[in-house]
């Protein structure tokens, strides 16, 4: 099977041209200005963006939290993902304290395996590092899992100390990975949230004022201080705040380089949501939390000094049933929200258009960073001869709104709810199969391949 695409705007994270691109098979086979090439279909994208397919590396599927489980599985939650241009992401097996890792991949690959419309991936989250534990980290190096993740809160579920978390890094730095951090401080968080309980302090707004920036920024310089002193490669997920990022930019001047991501919601939405009426600022209830208007810009402005990388999601999304859970105690709301459908045309719409981010910066945000960093480059994040052929044609001009009426998440409400976007993915291509067109899923569960990672590249 050939696929041509004619006359498209083809952007990547260094170029922006006009051209043809001819795909044969799962891959990219040819690139050039009015190509010859006959194919058995033809895809006219004049006036269309052409893009790499996003790589969301912060995904939470199916994911057994604080007594229920996201409410996206494999097969809706990357058919969402299909639909707004995110061809691959990478989801946590989350180890289960007292087992091995392996049983982590084990439990996610029954979860994914024949359920996937995308290609995804698995960090390895660790919950348990130990003796036993330890030698595992090799063998999944070698089986393509070369990101380990750490929680520095969550503690009595996910939480390491600082022991286990400098263990590992001492291991991972040996065998080739990465390891990867929620960085925030558990024990200070714990504190805040009884502080509030024993005050009665109940509503979802409590859960903002448990988690303050020193939290945040605190773990953050703790964990950059570990990876300094273990000189592992280092990458901190979900980073939302000021204080934060100073962490990074103050280990930059001993040369260190750590990786961040922030999360779309992170750059858009701010605390002011969980003022919201009544029971409403649940829909925002998150770990770290949203914060000020003065973190926005500082995460615009890390994107543009290239201390910020990767813009994911963190999708992790709960019904408002879920959400109730937490009715009358904030600690007991389920953490996460939708997102993963609007990543790439928020970021498009919000960050492009209104001039915050160049449109190559764009690619490098939702696919060309990520792909770089945890080992799936050139293979994917890119549009060049040879890569797979996961490529979005893309109407920068079309508007359209947010509504969980329309949304493909498995999740009664948006936390975008009305939100104007322009700019929509009109067809998605992955691994050379037109996947999404115009609003239809093209391609079934089962689609999606498990990717294997290879070891980490400098080259940022
Ligand atoms: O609120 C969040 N972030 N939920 C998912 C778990 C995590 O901390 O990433
Ligand atoms: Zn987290
Ligand atoms: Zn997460």
């Amino acid at each position: 099977m050939s696929v041509i695409i004619k006359n498209g705007r083809v952007v990547t994270a260094t170029d922006d041209y006009i051209a043809d691109v001819f795909i044969e098979g799962e891959t990219v086979s040819a690139i050039g200005k009015n190509l010859p090439h006959k194919a058995d279909q033809t895809i006219d994208a004049t006036g269309k963006l052409v893009f790499p397919g996003g790589i969301d590396p912060h995904v939470h599927l199916d994911l057994p939290f604080m007594g229920t489980f996201s409410s996206d599985n494999y097969e809706t939650g990357t058919k969402a993902a299909l639909f707004g241009g995110t061809t691959s992401l990478i989801d946590f097996a989350i180890q289960t304290q007292g087992k091995s890792m392996y049983n982590a991949v084990e439990e996610w690959n029954k979860k994914s395996e024949g359920n996937a419309l995308c290609d995804y991936s698995y960090h390895l989250a660790v919950t348990d590092f130990n003796d036993q534990t330890r030698h595992e980290v090799k063998k999944l190096i070698k089986d393509g899992i070369t990101s380990f993740k750490t929680f520095m809160a969550y503690k009595g579920a996910l939480m390491v100390d600082d022991g286990q978390m400098v263990g590992l890094m001492h291991e991972v730095k040996e065998q080739g990975g990465m390891v990867t951090v929620h960085a925030t401080n558990g024990d200070m968080i714990d504190h805040l949230i009884a502080k509030h309980r024993s005050e009665s302090k109940m509503s979802p707004l409590y859960h903002y004022l448990s988690q303050p920036e020193i939290t945040e920024a605190e773990a953050s310089g703790r964990f950059v201080d570990m990876a300094y002193y273990t000189d592992v490669p280092a990458y901190i997920v979900h980073l939302t705040c000021e204080g934060a990022l100073n962490q990074v930019r103050d280990a930059s001047r001993r040369n260190q380089k750590v990786f961040v991501e922030t999360c779309i919601q992170y750059l858009l939405l701010d605390a002011s949501l969980y003022e919201s009426d009544g029971f409403e600022g649940s829909k925002w209830v998150m770990s770290p939390p949203l914060r000020q208007k003065k973190d926005q810009a500082t995460l615009w402005a890390g994107l543009n000094q290239g201390l910020v990388q990767v813009v994911g999601t963190d999708h992790c999304p709960f019904y408002m049933k879920q959400k109730q859970m937490g009715e009358n105690d904030f600690s007991r709301i389920p953490n996460g929200h939708p997102a993963i459908e609007h990543r790439v045309e928020l970021l498009y719409s919000e960050g492009v258009r209104k001039n915050r981010i160049s449109i190559n910066k764009f690619v490098e945000a939702t696919s060309t960073n990520a792909a770089k960093i945890f080992g799936m480059f050139p293979k994917k994040g890119t549009i060049a001869v040879g890569s797979d052929a996961d490529i979005v044609i893309f109407d920068p001009n079309e508007q359209h709104k947010i509504s969980a009426k329309t949304h493909h998440h498995n999740c009664d409400y948006s936390g975008y709810e009305g939100w104007d976007v322009t700019g929509k993915c009109k067809t998605v291509l992955l691994r050379g199969k037109v996947a999404i067109d115009n609003n239809e899923a093209k391609v079934n569960k089962g689609y999606g391949q498990f990717i294997r990672r290879k070891q980490l590249s400098k080259v940022i």
